[in-house]
């Protein structure tokens, strides 16, 4: 299949696709999205198959406002409306319990959903024109770091996608927060740009994080895989000293480091590999451990979150 890339002025042909029940990729403010109509079982396989993605693993539904969100939802906890109010449209997933005509193969056969509303312009007006809610991964082979601009999208689904909407570098750069409110606490299923603590500040309710336990259950089937990772090895170093190179990102670039931050994390991985590097050093300052978001992404790299 040849592959477009274009510009989003021509939205309009990502519409024709998608109704044609052909999976496209889009931007978000997160991560790029590989979409299709959650009601079009038939498209959504096709994003499992081009991703190579686990069918037991659910996608997120992206949305165009909270009355679409309402129309999934059975029974909508008042801790939604009052999230989603504050937060939407944002890089926040929240699951909930689906309602019963959602098809299983876009929760991957569990009772629940997740459901965002991205802020990303171009991935809203999508949404509106399609006329229906987009089930989108990120745009990513599995277990590759997610793509954060157009060219990494193109570089894994290049030939197994019709179009590419190029709508700029994501400005956050690593995937949404999900929060499960289906569970008799409100779980962080995935630490992301908002954080526990505005979340809790919002709530007024604490928020609790699965166990790390090996015989605790599974939350989020997504956090079993490896995910997020390069080619090259991921070594996390936190003594300055021990760093040896030439391959190194750091909050605080020195000589001939790369500058470490959320937004341009997944596209230096993705760099470090065209490069053919056979490891990748991340100085963990102090502050670092600070971010729970970020810590999350770089221990996943490594091999050992
Ligand atoms: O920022 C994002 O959320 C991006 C952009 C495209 O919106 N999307 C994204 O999707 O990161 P994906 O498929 O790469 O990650 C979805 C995560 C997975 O860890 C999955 O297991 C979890 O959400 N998830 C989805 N539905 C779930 C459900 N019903 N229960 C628990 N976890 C769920
Ligand atoms: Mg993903």
């Amino acid at each position: 299949m040849k592959t477009e890339i274009v510009d989003p002025s021509k939205i309009f042909f990502a519409v024709q696709w998608l109704k044609k029940g052909e999976p496209i990729v889009f931007p978000t403010e997160t991560v790029y999205g590989l979409g299709a109509p959650i009601f079009n079982v038939t498209a959504v396989k096709k994003i499992f198959s081009i991703k190579g993605r686990p069918s037991d693993n659910p996608l997120i539904v992206h949305v165009s406002s909270i009355d679409e969100a309402l129309s999934l939802i059975d029974e909508v906890p008042p801790s939604f409306l009052l999230l989603a109010h504050h937060f939407w449209p944002g890089p926040l997933a929240f699951v909930l319990k689906a309602k019963p005509h959602i098809p299983q193969v876009v929760s991957a056969g569990q009772p629940t959903i997740a459901i965002r509303m991205p802020s990303h312009p171009v991935a809203l007006q999508l949404i509106r024109e399609v006329g229906s809610p987009l089930a989108a991964p990120s745009a990513n082979l599995s277990g590759k770091p997610s793509p954060t601009c157009a060219k990494d999208a193109a570089e894994d689904l290049e030939g197994k996608v019709a179009l590419i909407i190029d709508g700029g570098p994501s400005l956050i750069g690593i995937e949404s927060t999900v929060l499960s409110l289906a569970h008799s606490e409100p779980t962080l299923l995935r630490p992301g740009q908002i954080t526990k603590k505005e979340l809790e500040e919002v709530l007024q309710q604490k928020i609790v994080e699965p166990s790390l336990s090996p015989d605790a259950p599974i939350l989020s089937p997504g956090t079993k895989y490896r995910h997020y990772a390069p080619q090259a090895a991921v070594r996390l170093v936190y003594n300055r000293e021990e760093l040896r190179g030439p391959c190194i990102l750091s909050r605080f670039p020195l000589k001939g480091e790369k500058l470490l931050c959320k937004q341009t994390l997944f596209s230096e991985f993705r760099e470090a590999d065209r490069r053919k590097e056979a490891v990748i050093e991340i100085y963990c300052d102090p502050l670092i451990e600070t971010d729970a978001a970020l810590m999350n992404r770089l221990l996943k790299a490594s091999g050992r979150g």
